[in-house]
């Protein structure tokens, strides 16, 4: 779904931002009759307040949108999405009240407001639509929330329609679009070309398991990105009850997630030579499927012991983390629905990440409050090796115990790299309807990336 700007046209309506303590100050601006209407309606500027003043002929004349106080804002984001969905139709003007940093969430937000899954059943359209607000990146912003759009509709498709062909033939797509080259590696050929792991966490599925090798630019940085698409998780063996089961469509949010950042990096021509990772499978159950205490030997050579057949995203990811890492990339990033534990930490609306760079979680960190995409660093911590370590094998991928479950994946994770590398531990999914974001798949800390990328490869 494209998500734009509309065209500059003659019959705009003049839409006002109108901050807590600049009330006196628009009202005073106002005609008599504007200031007895805007008080009459009980006007008061507060947040995601919306008023259309009338010109005598009975047509909107201008809208008042309330801005609240800073307080009131730091509730939220995106406030200008939840006003653009309260507006009469109409082609709307932004022409006082923002500007910098909050004029971009503003334009962004209304962007994102637009979007719709209205793959399986028409939904409404949206009536206000935004002209690109002047002393903004009006493409850069519509390339962002348009690939943002990507990603809500990969992980919003259900896994009927989802599976990994479907995921294959989406980054097909999304490379053809922007000349970008890819290689599929599926089903036994992942045994012969050293991909254990991917292969045994996908290979009950009927729906063959395989890794998509994404490749575009041809100069800069080498960035690869790392995205779990398990395009349903059942739990395998150890199968997850039925309540824990019901949102699994979306366990390759983290592939959606790097697609719609690679969209991003394209569309926008960023420096740098991107590879996008995806190994794309089922967790299925089968006669042939894997099983706890299993030992399964990685592509790096590292045993694992499978100790919950529903910890099988550790396990793909960690054989592309060692494709990844064997050409030596300037980062490596690798994002992932991985545990229910990193939900029950930072709960929907934050991204955590794991990183042993500091100069890496600054610039993150200060980027995400910039482009209002949250992230929040969590610890690498070293002394936690031991929980993943089961003594009959190298590894375990489900240690026992329940303690530090989001932090003891990173560390498994990091076992199979050794160049600079960033994990997110996302969950993918807006689970109650917000501003900007509708209740269903949601991309999380792509754009907090994207504002970091100068900083974290050098650009
Ligand atoms: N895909 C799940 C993690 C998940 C669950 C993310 C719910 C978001 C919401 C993952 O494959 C999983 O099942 N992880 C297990 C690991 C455990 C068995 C060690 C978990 O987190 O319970
Ligand atoms: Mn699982
Ligand atoms: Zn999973």
């Amino acid at each position: 779904m494209l998500l734009t700007f509309a065209a500059d046209c003659d019959d705009s309506i003049p839409l006002r931002v109108v901050d807590h303590a600049a009330l006196d100050a628009a009202l005073a601006d106002l005609s008599d009759a504007g200031r007895a209407w805007a008080q009459a309606q009980g006007f008061t500027a507060a947040l995601g307040q919306v008023l259309a003043l009338p010109d005598t002929q009975g047509a909107i004349a201008q809208v008042l949108v309330g801005y609240g106080t800073a307080n009131a804002r730091a509730r939220g984001r995106f406030h200008m999405g939840a006003a653009a969905a309260k507006l009469p139709a109409g082609t709307y003007k932004i022409v006082a009240g923002l500007a910098g940093p909050d004029l971009e969430e503003a334009a962004l937000g209304w962007l994102l407001s637009q979007y719709k899954f209205d793959r399986y059943a028409p939904a409404k359209a949206t009536i206000a639509q935004l002209i690109a607000p002047e002393g903004i990146d009006a493409e850069k912003t519509a390339i962002i929330a348009s690939a943002e759009a990507l990603t809500r509709d990969l992980i919003n498709t259900p896994a009927s329609d989802m599976g990994p062909q479907e995921l294959e033939d989406a980054a097909r797509a999304l490379s053809g679009e922007y000349g970008a080259k890819i290689a599929v590696i599926t089903g036994e050929d992942l045994l012969t070309q050293n991909f254990p792991m991917i292969h045994t966490v996908g290979r009950a599925s009927r729906r063959a398991p395989r890794l998509l090798d994404m490749r575009w630019g041809e100069t800069g940085p080498l960035l690869t990105l790392v995205g779990k698409g398990v395009c349903f998780d059942t739990g395998g063996l150890n199968i997850k009850p039925g309540a824990s089961m019901g949102l699994m469509k979306k366990d390759m949010g983290g592939a959606a997630t790097v697609l719609g950042l690679a969209q991003m990096i394209m569309g926008l021509g960023l420096p740098v030579r991107l590879r996008v990772l995806i190994p794309a499978v089922e967790n299925s159950i089968d006669g042939d499927a894997f099983r706890p205490q299993d030992i399964l030997t990685s592509r790096k050579g590292l045993t694992v012991e499978i100790n919950n057949t529903d910890a099988e995203g550790r396990l793909v990811l960690a054989d592309a983390l060692t494709y990844a890492d064997e050409e030596m990339p300037a980062l490596v990033i690798s994002m992932a629905t991985l545990t229910g534990a990193a939900r029950v930490a930072v709960g929907p609306d934050i991204a955590p990440f794991y990183t042993d760079s500091d100069a890496a979680a600054t610039a993150l960190g200060m980027a995400a409050t910039t482009v209002a995409d949250p992230v929040w660093r969590m610890p690498f911590h070293t002394p936690y090796e031991t929980l993943i370590e089961p003594g009959v094998a190298d590894l375990d991928n489900a240690p026992g115990g329940g303690m530090a479950g989001s932090i003891t994946a990173a560390l498994f994770l990091r076992r199979f790299i050794d160049s600079p590398y960033i994990h997110f531990d996302i969950y993918g999914w807006q689970p109650v309807a917000a501003p900007a974001r509708p209740k269903g798949g949601v991309g999380m800390g792509a754009r907090a990336i994207l504002a970091a990328l100068p900083k974290l490869l050098d650009l």
